[in-house]
């Protein structure tokens, strides 16, 4: 946990393919540049398991980083599974992968498979992930790693004794991997705000706040381990652990279903929304809201909000880090940008300043546009995906591991744990 500094891999090959300057529009040599070697380079052969939200933009990062970066493999789309053969079969074509199958179990045991991504819901994470290490494949899991702190445990322990045998396995917190994140970790670790005191970190969006929105799989606890906290209070806490290089040692916490029945879906849920069938409704059997107060290894302070029903906000990521020397400052709305003050200025001049993080100098900036030119959400997955490519071809753990993982379920336990006792403080056991 919190190891990174920089980007995972090589960079130095990479650099400035994206800063030809005389150019106002980006087209340069910029991102791109790597393409022509790729063929050349061993090939790293993906399958991939869910094709909706997190396919769509797994399927970007895989088929953009090879393109962007200088890996050391060649990322190919090799099969992608789903459970309805046509559907299936459509989002291969529209996302580039050369074979469908129908059943994840065949697709971890086929030969031409040298990694799985797992992007489907946390209740089916466990049972492939386990399934692939022990097939010997590498595994990219998305987040939260699983919906118990019992398969977490049990894929944490596959995942070390597959290391053993040169398997890796990530999960997929990718806001790590926004350059303004990256850069603020970099900035703590280098001292720049001192001793931390405080974080304040919210995950703010309103896809539920009308009570008609249908049931999905998100709103079911057995398909989705909990609701905001599992979905959106997993990034923050992972977020947290990773800007401090610490972990979280206890929560008090307060949870809410604020709507308790909701219509059924009419046919397959896709991303955050669904058609509803009229009139059939069912029980919401998750949060709707978390909010938890937690205490730092160092005995800093971290306030924690996770909400569906912010009405207006629509994927507002905000954290702030108060230390002894400076603060940082970071919304995921406006992603290019960190802010910063140095506390160690005069108080005349002294106070936050934006940080444009576009420059080649910044986290994984080096290989695309020339400075100004931003970067969005999606890249994200690129960034998730050029690292995990390093880490396979250097043999390198990569971050954050299944272990990282297991840590963030266990903050998830206990403020449900504390929650259901009215707020008790909850101290979380590595
Ligand atoms: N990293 C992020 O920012 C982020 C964002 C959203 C979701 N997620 C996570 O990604 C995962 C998937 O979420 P999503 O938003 O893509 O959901 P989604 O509903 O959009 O897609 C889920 C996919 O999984 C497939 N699926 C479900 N069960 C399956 C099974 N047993 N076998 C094969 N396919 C199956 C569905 O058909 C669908 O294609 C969840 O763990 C979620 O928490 C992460």
């Amino acid at each position: 946990m919190g190891q990174p500094q920089q980007p995972e891999g090589a960079g130095a090959e990479e650099a400035a393919a994206g800063t030809d300057s005389g150019t106002d529009t980006g087209t340069g040599a910029g991102a791109g540049a790597a393409t022509g070697a790729s063929a050349t380079r061993p090939p790293l052969r993906v399958g991939m398991v869910g094709y909706a939200f997190m396919g769509a933009a797994h399927s970007q990062g895989w088929r953009t980083a090879g393109r962007v970066f200088d890996l050391p493999l060649n990322p190919v789309l090799a099969a992608i599974c789903g459970r309805d053969a046509d559907a299936v079969r459509l989002a291969a074509d529209r996302h580039g992968w050369a074979s469908t199958e129908t059943d994840w179990r065949t697709l971890v045991e086929r030969d031409d498979i040298d990694l799985v991504d797992i992007c489907t819901p946390g209740d089916s994470h466990s049972e492939i992930a386990l399934a692939a290490l022990a097939a010997g494949k590498h595994v990219l899991c998305e987040k939260p790693l699983a919906n118990t702190v019992e398969e977490a445990q049990a894929m944490t322990r596959a995942a070390e004794e597959a290391a053993a045998r040169g398997q890796l396995a990530m999960v997929g917190f990718n806001y790590r991997r926004v350059p303004a994140t990256a850069l603020a970790r970099r900035m703590v670790a280098e001292g720049r705000v001192g001793r931390l005191r405080h974080l304040r970190v919210t995950y703010l969006q309103d896809w539920l706040v009308d009570p008609k929105a249908p049931l999905t799989w998100r709103l079911r606890k057995e398909l989705a381990g909990s609701g905001a906290l599992g979905d959106l209070g997993a990034h923050i806490v992972d977020l947290a652990q990773y800007l401090s290089g610490e972990r979280i040692a206890g929560v008090s916490a307060l949870t809410e279903t604020f709507v308790r029945e909701r219509p059924l879906p009419a046919g397959a849920p896709r991303g955050l929304s669904a058609g509803s069938a009229d009139g059939v409704t069912g029980q919401v059997t998750v949060d709707d809201a978390a909010v938890f107060t937690g205490r730092l290894t160092s005995g800093a302070l971290v306030s924690f909000e996770a909400t569906r029903y912010a009405t207006g906000r629509k994927n507002a990521l905000r954290i702030e880090l108060n230390g002894e020397r400076g603060s940082l400052a970071f919304d995921l709305e406006r992603l290019n940008e960190l802010s910063y003050h140095d506390g160690t200025e005069p108080g005349e001049h002294a106070g936050f300043r934006r940080i444009l993080v576009t420059e080649p100098e910044h986290p994984y900036l080096e290989a695309w546009w020339p400075p100004g030119h931003g970067l969005g959400y999606e890249h994200t997955f690129v960034h998730q995906a050029r690292d995990l490519v390093h880490a396979v071809a250097e043999g390198r753990g990569p971050e954050p591991s299944f272990a990282d993982g297991l840590q963030v379920q266990r903050v998830l336990a206990a403020v449900e744990e504390s929650a259901e006792k009215n707020s008790v403080y909850t101290p979380i056991t590595p």
